[in-house]
């Protein structure tokens, strides 16, 4: 059995993403996992993983290092996650 860490994620707190700059998506949290459209979603071995997103990993869904071989980039991100949109409704 694992041992768990102060700093892992309990079942209460929120699930949080955060995009890796050249890298994969960091998952940090109580989720399941559908290895691909229409598959039966999974729990993942831990509370944390790394979703790949350069399409380069030999065990897909997860990061397994490639992107640093195939010298995988992002762009920086274009917008910030929670300020409001100028042209969002403002009922929303
Ligand atoms: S993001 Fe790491 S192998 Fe794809």
């Amino acid at each position: 059995m694992r041992e768990e860490r102060p700093e892992d994620p309990t079942p209460e707190d929120p699930v949080v993403i955060t995009p890796c700059p050249n890298g994969p998506l960091l998952v940090r949290g109580d989720v399941m996992i559908a290895p691909e459209p229409g598959a039966e979603p999974q729990k993942p071995p831990r509370r944390v993983v790394a979703l790949c997103r350069c399409n380069m990993s030999s065990i897909a869904p997860f990061c397994d290092g490639s992107h640093k071989l195939a010298n995988f980039r992002t762009r920086p991100p274009r917008y910030n996650i929670g300020s409001p949109r100028e042209d969002a409704d403002e009922s929303d």
